[in-house]
């Protein structure tokens, strides 16, 4: 295995500075616990900010700390100002993006300077793993403090094999896309080889914003972004199991099992254990504990909810709030229903050990878990894990991603009281077998997928991706194949240049104005149509009016409507043979309900075809309305000797055997050409590739799956290539 290193904002281990004295400790939340227990595993080194600000320790302070944690735990730290610590860990980090992904929209501040800050310190991540990254090395980037970083590291180390996992929600489109910096965040994510999420309606969502922001897209969970493939899946994360399932029969935590249930009696446990943040519900719990003792008075004296809540950035100003509101909520109830000797709520603000988390787990009867929205949840997990005699009824909210696998837990929805109280009820009086049967098949399926696992099967999948990359880059033009082109190109005497237009010599543009070749690109073409021994051809799919606007007085030849119409040097337009054209007026009332359905769409009257355009229109309904149009087409079409066409974003219907193929055959048997290059992008294009002679150069732009011999990434090399060409005559 080669080396791992591991890159998220907070190291395992945190510091502290008290009294002039440094403090180390173990670090808490769900990344941190969870990606511990499998680091030690691999030969790793793990990345992160060490949690004390940098301006409150001197040089040597600086270095002891730096080599007790290299040598003690394999951690490199990073270090951040207090200005970085309050404008990218407080403000981006936790005041934008946490509340923005957890669809606590109110609570999103969108600030420049915080944005700036989280720029600055991803570049700063970035640098320090540079000094240390081998190349063999795997890098493995945690949760969303760093969705840029991927993008600055491929940025210096193109090769790298990169993985990017997110331990919170991703939201969907409708909330992703109020954030100001939406796209720049996608594409720093598209630095990666591998972008992991815990669920696949995390997934689902990515995949959505990726096709609506950037264009991209995407087959089987596989992004196409300009030049690169990415892949995007799921892989809820698991626990360390066997950790809890043997903390029974761990002293230390016996001892804490024995003391905790002499202060319980023989009343109920019920537990729940957060960070204390607005995400995990813990008011709406509060609020449901007090219904539930309302309701049910019998219970009175003999249940105890144990909250453990541990203080998390207390800097912004939300948790503060939050604290505040939860000290009295818990105040009230336990005035409202406490009695001499008895109080409902124990209430614990602090960090706990793991022998007192782990006696916590053992003893809860039940466990409420009730977050208005959460990534996944390890206390579910880990408490489910621990009940060695299958004992225990967890109770889950439905907006945690642990759900999805912990389907035989109460689910509820943590916003429903009445729900919350009714399922503490049935849970209370569940009977064992029913507890223990349920139970069972939760912890053979956390057993199995637990971290390690969970770990390898990312691992797996990105050596595999990379892997497919290396595949598609074997196509790639190499420069010394580019040099061999070239250089075939200045010995030969009769050339033919057969070139696509929008996509190749362009980029693919969302508005017809902005396709106009500018003064650039016609420099270009006219030097190599300028050039005796070139017959440069220029085949697209559009109409031959806006050709001759824009390319009439080049000296070459041109293709337009995809074949239908041909315009040799210094001749008329003319077409391969008699086409009919009264097939149009059965098609245009069926396009023209697709254009009423699918809002954006339109339709394009060309001579010999007609086009339903989708660009405009929303990119997942006019997939499904793409697909459905096209098989409604294969079936009429068949009997009126027509062809259905896929292009970019387009489906085109024309006369059958018209094809880009075809003409371009018809240019290739005219001469004795002893250099003949076809370049293209989409589907239209592989018919030309298709009837090239062997000894013909052929270049797709972009890196789908194609009959030409080499992929170049994009309209920019294409035009680099032809420069190259044509400066040197
Ligand atoms: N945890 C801890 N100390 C505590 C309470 C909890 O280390 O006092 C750990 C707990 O074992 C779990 C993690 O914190 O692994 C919480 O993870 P979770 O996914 O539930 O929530 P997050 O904090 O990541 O939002
Ligand atoms: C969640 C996040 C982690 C974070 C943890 C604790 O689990 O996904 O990235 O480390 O909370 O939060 P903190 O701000 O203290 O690191």
């Amino acid at each position: 295995m080669d080396r791992l290193i591991i890159v998220s904002n907070r190291l395992p281990i945190t510091i502290e500075k008290r009294k002039g004295k440094l403090h180390f400790r173990r670090s808490v939340g769900g990344l941190a616990t969870g990606l511990s227990s499998f680091y030690q595993l691999y030969d790793s080194i793990w990345i992160g900010w060490c949690g004390i600000p940098a301006d409150n320790i001197d040089r040597k302070e600086k270095n002891n700390i730096e080599k007790k944690l290299m040598t003690d735990f394999n951690n490199y730290p990073i270090f951040l100002s207090r200005r970085d610590i309050r404008m990218y860990y407080y403000g981006f980090s936790n005041k934008t993006i946490w509340p923005l992904f957890h669809y606590f929209t109110h609570h999103a501040v969108y600030n420049q300077d915080f944005w700036a800050s989280y720029i600055h310190v991803n570049k700063s991540f970035c640098n320090a793993i540079i000094k240390i990254a081998k190349p063999d090395d795997v890098i493995w980037i945690h949760d969303y403090h760093l969705m840029l970083l991927p993008m600055f590291l491929r940025e210096k180390l193109p090769d790298a094999r990169i993985g990017f996992f997110l331990h919170i929600p991703f939201p969907s489109f409708e909330v992703f896309r109020l954030l100001p910096w939406r796209r720049e965040i996608l594409d720093g994510l598209l630095g990666a080889d591998l972008i992991g999420f815990h669920t696949y309606d995390y997934v689902r969502h990515f995949l959505s914003s990726v096709r609506r922001l950037l264009g991209y897209e995407y087959t089987l969970n596989l992004v196409t972004s300009a030049n690169r493939r990415v892949q995007v899946d799921a892989f809820p994360m698991g626990i360390d199991y066997e950790r809890f399932a043997n903390a029974i029969y761990n002293a230390p935590v016996k001892k804490e099992i024995n003391r905790i249930r002499k202060k319980l009696g023989n009343r109920k446990l019920i537990l729940s254990v957060d960070r204390l943040d607005y995400t995990k519900g813990i008011p709406q719990r509060i609020e449901a504990f007090d219904l539930f003792m309302e309701e049910n008075p019998e219970y009175k004296e003999k249940v105890t909810l144990v909250m453990v809540a541990v203080p998390s950035r207390t800097g912004v100003e939300a948790y503060m709030l939050l604290k505040k509101e939860v000290d009295e909520l818990v105040g009230r109830i336990n005035g409202k229903h406490g009695t001499i000797g008895w109080l409902p709520v124990w209430y614990l603000y602090r960090s706990l050990s793991y022998n007192l988390l782990a006696a916590l787990y053992c003893v809860a009867d039940v466990a409420l878990v009730t977050p208005v929205r959460d990534g996944m949840n390890l206390i579910a997990k880990e408490f489910i894990a621990t009940k060695a005699d299958g004992k225990g009824v967890l109770i889950l909210s439905e907006m945690t991603g642990a759900a999805k696998e912990l389907g035989e837990a109460l689910i509820v929805n943590p916003n429903n009281k009445q729900e919350v109280s009714q399922a503490l009820i049935e849970a209370l009086k569940m009977s064992e077998s029913e507890q223990i049967s349920c139970n069972i098949i939760m912890q053979k399926r956390l057993k199995r997928y637990n971290v390690i696992q969970w770990a390898r099967d990312f691992m797996d999948k990105l050596i595999h991706i990379k892997k497919f990359q290396q595949e598609l880059s074997a196509k790639r033009l190499t420069q010394t194949m580019e040099d061999k082109l070239i250089n075939d190109y200045h010995r030969s005497n009769k050339r033919l240049l057969l070139l696509d237009y929008d996509g190749t010599l362009i980029p693919f543009a969302e508005k017809p104005e902005k396709a106009k070749p500018g003064k650039d690109l016609l420099r270009l073409l006219e030097a190599l149509t300028g050039e005796s021994k070139n017959e440069v051809v220029i085949i697209s799919g559009r109409d031959k009016e806006t050709l001759e606007t824009w390319f009439g007085s080049l000296n070459g030849g041109l293709i337009a409507e995809h074949g239908a119409w041909f315009k040799e040097k210094g001749k008329d337009w003319e077409t391969i043979e008699p086409l009919q054209n009264d097939w149009k007026e059965e098609i245009w009332p069926i396009l023209e309900l697709y254009v009423d359905r699918t809002p954006g769409s339109f339709i394009e009257e060309k001579e010999f075809s007609l086009v339903w355009h989708y660009r405009k229109a929303d990119p997942e309904l006019a997939q499904v309305r793409a697909r459905e149009l096209k098989d409604a087409l294969l079936d009429l079409t068949a009997n009126l000797d027509l062809g259905v066409l896929e292009g970019s974003k387009v489906i085109e219907i024309k006369n059958a055997g018209i094809n880009k193929g075809r003409v371009a055959l018809h240019w290739i048997s005219k001469g004795n050409w002893d250099f003949i290059l076809a370049i293209g992008d989409d589907l239209t294009d592989e018919d030309v590739f298709e009837v090239l002679p062997e000894r013909a150069y052929s270049i797709k732009v972009g890196f789908g799956i194609s009959r030409a011999k080499f992929n170049l990434d994009s309209y920019l090399e294409i035009r680099k290539l032809i420069q190259e060409m044509g400066g040197a005559q």
